[in-house]
């Protein structure tokens, strides 16, 4: 175990911010983990783990000692008439992974292809997208306890997912809850590809995919390929132009606030949710208020998805939480909703 210091994160951050880690340690597997907690020196500071940076803002240095989870492996560990289980190393890229899944016959991640980031951050934030989220495709992960070096196995149920939520997003604030945000470093996740295969074309883009093919029961492959052309068509690559995917979550009201919406924005759009709720088009709102192409310095709201706000080229994290909050206010004056930002501000 190295711990490196004043490490650029510019390449370890989807936005694409200028930033240093203060320290910086590289995490391989279990046993560097469990070095790091076991440290005199580097046990006392305050972690932040960093998996793909591809849900991050950073506002400035980085103080906490940053831990850079480089866990590889990638395997299949169980097959049964259930499904297949694969395994993938937390740093491997969550894209690469699922390509991997269709190609060799382990089908189910198609819808999740071409979210950016990592295999570790997957969970931490139940990624989602056209349809299915992580949580429908899980088995169970691997992480090692920042205070006390230990490993430990959690089960679905044990990480708590929500919309883009799971106990490692939460703070353990009174004795006995059970957070573990900065505590755990999650090194290995097991997924379940359930048997028999079948896609999920629920989502709006994905039936008008198969009414523009006439292709009514398309292979895994189809649907990889379809949900690769319809993000790139949409969504910014961070690899062009910095960004972090969602900026904010879709909001939840009630049937009440939402017809007292409709009744004004007859448009909007929105999805009622199976308890009760109904959930709105954050990007749809943004829209409404004129934001799509607006910028704050170097910091903009992309063109193509008011949802994403994007480094233009040189933004501060400092930009980009001007423009978050503009965008906050003025959502909040004309609809009465308060957004919340998705990605992890440091
Ligand atoms: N819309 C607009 N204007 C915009 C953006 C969206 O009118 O500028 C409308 C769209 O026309 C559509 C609706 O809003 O009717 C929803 O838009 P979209 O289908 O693009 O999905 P989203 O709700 O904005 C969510 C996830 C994405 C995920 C897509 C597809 C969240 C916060 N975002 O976006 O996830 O890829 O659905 O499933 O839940 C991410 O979390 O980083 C992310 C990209």
């Amino acid at each position: 175990m190295i711990a490196e210091s004043n490490v650029p994160l510019q390449p370890y951050n989807s936005f694409g911010i200028v930033a240093k880690a203060h320290t910086l340690v590289r995490v391989a597997g279990e046993a560097d983990a469990r070095a790091v907690a076991l440290d005199p020196a580097l046990s006392a500071q305050p972690k932040f783990v960093l998996g793909g940076g591809s849900n991050l803002v950073l506002t400035g240095d980085v103080k906490p000692l940053v831990l850079k989870v480089e866990v590889r492996g990638l395997r299949l560990v169980d097959e049964s008439a259930r499904g297949w289980v694969v395994e993938a190393g937390a740093g491997e890229t969550w894209h690469d992974v699922v390509a991997w899944t269709i190609a060799n016959g382990y089908p189910g991640l198609e819808n999740l292809a071409l979210i950016p980031g990592t295999v570790g951050g997957a969970p931490v934030q139940n990624i989602g997208a056209y349809g299915v989220e992580l949580q429908d495709r899980f088995e169970s992960l691997d992480a090692v306890h920042l205070d006390t070096g230990e490993c430990f196995t959690l089960s679905a149920a044990q990480c708590a997912f929500g919309y883009r939520d799971s106990v490692f997003k939460r703070e353990a604030v009174r004795p006995g809850d059970f957070g573990l945000a900065g505590r755990a470093l999650i090194t290995r996740v097991r997924f379940l590809l359930p048997k028999p295969w079948k896609a999920e074309l629920g989502y709006a883009d994905l039936e008008r995919r198969v009414l523009e093919t006439g292709i009514t029961r398309p292979t895994p492959q189809q649907v990889f390929d379809w949900v690769c052309a319809i993000r790139s068509a949409k969504l910014p690559d961070p690899r062009v132009i910095g960004n972090a995917g969602s900026f904010f979550k879709n909001p939840t009201v009630t049937p009440d606030q939402c017809a007292d919406i409709i009744a004004r924005e007859p448009k909007v759009v929105h999805y009622p949710m199976l308890d009760g709720n109904i959930k709105l088009a954050a990007g749809w709102l943004i829209d409404a208020c004129g934001w799509k192409g607006k910028s704050v310095g170097q910091a903009g709201v992309y063109e193509k998805q008011a949802l994403v706000l994007v480094n233009r080229g040189g933004a501060t994290g400092g930009e980009v939480m001007t423009l978050a909050k503009a965008i906050q206010t003025s959502v909040y004056e004309r609809f009465g909703i308060r957004l919340e930002p998705e990605p992890v501000v440091v």
